[in-house]
């Protein structure tokens, strides 16, 4: 029976909900694996063991099996129908973090040595591999007719994610200052195809699994893209502000690397005598050290980069929303997805 829609619109619950669905069949997929490439993937989804108990506060939330369920119960098919579309966002997503922090450099996730650190960037590179490969290979052997365009669209998100992370490297050698500087448009392309590609494929999935037409797929995925820029504009945000006790992730890693975050690129563009001071302080190119980083960190926040980030977020929140209202959605999984939206930007500081 369904429950009320008062119990239906609380957004841990709806994400619960969705991962006790996916779990098993993710399990099942894992448990295939190579038992090296399964114990890395164990690690790198917080479990205990390839099929173990979670490990306390190294989990993702799930957000991408979350819209793949949603995306199918919203064009009115059955949430089995998403599972495999799920399975796959989860270890796309799994995969693409595995080589994103060696890519990063970054040493520390979910308040946990990274998979590089613990494993080897050998092990881990290939562990993503045999994510990206166990995926496809998912999704194409999904039940029903639509195998075809549900492979198409993931095929289509990766090179999009792919491509997206070629720019968030290249941007890092890039002027903060001048004629080469990176525009604010060009940031924002790079977010959609780094981070919004994947989430927009999940919703977009659930909606080619459960039998939608275009229009409705279309919608979907729009509004996860722009749910990506937004996590993305506050994630750069917390890489800046976070508490690492809180997000699981260092500090200031962007700022050392030279990473072209939202908040900076705003401030930069703002004018004034705080925005001068940091493009000074930005523009010797030289990786930052520590004290630098603190002091580009409040010259930030002074120029007013921190709020316009956010203001970037709710301005994607509210596209995402308006996406999701264009297009005719059962009422119930509707309420869910828009339960989910202030998740996006409302991650803790
Ligand atoms: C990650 O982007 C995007 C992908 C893994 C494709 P970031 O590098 O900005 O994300 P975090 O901060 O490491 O999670
Ligand atoms: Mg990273
Ligand atoms: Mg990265």
């Amino acid at each position: 029976m369904t429950p009320p829609l008062a119990e239906r619109t609380e957004a841990p619950a709806v994400l619960a909900r969705c991962r006790d669905l996916v779990r098993p069949a993710l399990g099942r997929a894992v448990a295939t694996l190579h038992p090296w490439h399964a114990e890395i993937t164990a690690y790198s989804l917080g479990w205990e063991g390839p099929d173990g108990r979670a490990v306390p506060g190294a989990q993702g939330k799930g957000v991408r099996q979350a819209l793949a369920v949603l995306g199918a119960e919203a064009v009115g098919a059955q949430a089995g129908s998403a599972v495999p579309g799920a399975v796959a966002v989860e270890l796309i997503h799994t995969f693409s973090l595995l080589h994103d922090d060696i890519m990063d450099g970054d040493e520390t996730r979910r308040q946990r040595a990274t998979a590089w650190k613990a494993y080897g960037t050998g092990p881990a590179v290939l562990a993503g591999d045999a994510l990206f490969a166990l995926a496809v290979q998912t999704l194409a052997a999904a039940p029903g007719g639509s195998c075809a365009p549900a492979v198409r669209l993931l095929s289509g998100a990766l090179g999009d994610l792919v491509r997206g992370q070629a720019d968030d490297l290249l941007f890092e050698s890039r002027p903060w200052t001048g004629p080469d500087a990176v525009r604010p448009q060009e940031y924002r392309l790079m977010a959609e195809h780094k981070t919004g590609a994947l989430l927009g494929c999940a919703a977009g999935l659930g909606a080619v699994l459960g039998g939608a037409g275009r229009t409705e797929t279309d919608a979907l995925t729009a509004a996860g893209r722009h749910l990506g820029v937004a996590f993305q504009a506050v994630d750069d945000v917390l890489g800046i502000w976070g508490d690492p006790a809180v997000t699981g992730k260092p500090v200031h890693s962007d700022l050392r690397r030279g990473k072209k975050t939202y908040p900076v690129l705003a401030a930069l563009t703002a004018g004034g005598p705080a925005a001068q001071r940091l493009g000074a302080l930005l523009r010797s190119g030289e990786p930052l050290d520590d004290r630098a980083a603190r002091q580009a960190a409040g010259l930030t926040e002074e120029a007013g980069g921190r709020a316009a980030a956010v203001a970037e977020a709710d301005r994607n929140l509210e596209r995402a929303r308006a996406c999701l209202e264009s297009v005719t959605l059962a009422p119930d999984p509707l309420a869910d997805l828009l339960a989910l939206l202030p998740y996006f930007t409302a991650r803790t500081l």
